[in-house]
C-alpha cells in the first residue's frame, strides 16, 4: 500500500470516529434510556454518514498486481479519451491539458509550462503507480477541485493498461513490477 492508502483509510476512519462519536453524543443527550441500543444507529446531522460512506468507497486495491498482465495495446485504445486534452510524445504540445511525457514517477505539474490547479499542486505525492491509479479512478476524489475535467476509468484493468501505455513515454520510468 503506498502512502496515499493509509491516508484515505485514516480520513476513513476518522469520519466513522467523529460520526460515531456524534451519534453517541446525540443518544447520550436524547435517548439515554435506550442507549443500549441506540448507540449503534448513527444518526449523524450535516450528512456526516454519507461522508463516511463515500469517503470508504475510495478504498482501492493496489494496482501493482494488475500492472504484471497490462495490455499495452488495449491501453492505447483507452488512452484515446484522454487524447482529447493530452499528447504524450516527446516535447508534445500541452492542450487543456498537459504533455504527459516522463510524468510516471514525476512530481505533482511535472511539466512547467502548463498552468495547474492549486488543487493538484497541494498534494506532496509523486505519480507512482498507485498515485496514478487512485487519480484515474476518480479525479475529482482525489484532487477535489482539480482543472481535469474526467469522470474516471472505474475498471482496475483499464487503469492498468492505460498506465502501462503512458509509462512507455519516458526516459527513465520506474520498473515495471515484477520486471
Ligand atoms: C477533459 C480534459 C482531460 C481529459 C479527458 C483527461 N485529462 Fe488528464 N489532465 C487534464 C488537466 C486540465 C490536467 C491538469 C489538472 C490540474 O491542474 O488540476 C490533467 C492532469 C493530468 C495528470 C497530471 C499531470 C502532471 O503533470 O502532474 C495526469 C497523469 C493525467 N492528467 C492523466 C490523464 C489520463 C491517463 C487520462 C485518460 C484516462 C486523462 N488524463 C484525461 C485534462 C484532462
Amino acid at each position: 500500500m503506498g502512502g496515499e492508502s493509509y491516508k484515505i483509510w485514516g480520513s476513513a476512519l476518522v469520519a466513522l470516529t467523529v460520526a460515531f462519536g456524534i451519534g453517541v453524543a446525540i443518544n447520550q443527550v436524547t435517548h439515554t434510556d435506550h442507549l443500549d441500543i441506540k448507540a449503534y444507529v448513527v444518526d449523524v446531522p450535516d450528512g456526516g454518514a454519507e461522508t463516511a460512506a463515500v469517503v470508504e468507497e475510495k478504498v482501492l486495491e493496489p494496482i501493482t498486481p494488475l500492472l504484471a498482465s497490462a495490455d499495452i495495446a488495449a491501453g492505447e485504445k483507452a488512452f484515446k479519451r484522454c487524447g482529447t486534452c493530452h499528447t504524450v510524445d516527446k516535447g508534445g504540445a500541452n492542450k487543456v491539458g498537459p504533455n504527459l511525457y516522463n510524468v510516471v514517477g514525476a512530481a505533482k505539474g511535472h511539466e512547467p509550462s502548463f498552468a495547474y490547479s492549486d488543487a493538484l499542486m497541494s498534494i506532496d505525492a509523486p505519480w507512482d503507480y498507485e498515485n496514478l491509479n487512485a487519480f484515474l479512478v476518480k479525479p475529482k476524489d482525489y484532487a477535489p477541485g482539480t482543472k481535469m475535467n474526467f469522470a474516471g476509468i472505474s475498471k482496475p484493468q483499464d487503469r492498468a493498461n492505460v498506465i502501462a501505455y503512458l509509462r512507455q513515454f519516458g526516459d527513465n520510468p520506474p520498473p515495471m513490477p515484477g520486471q
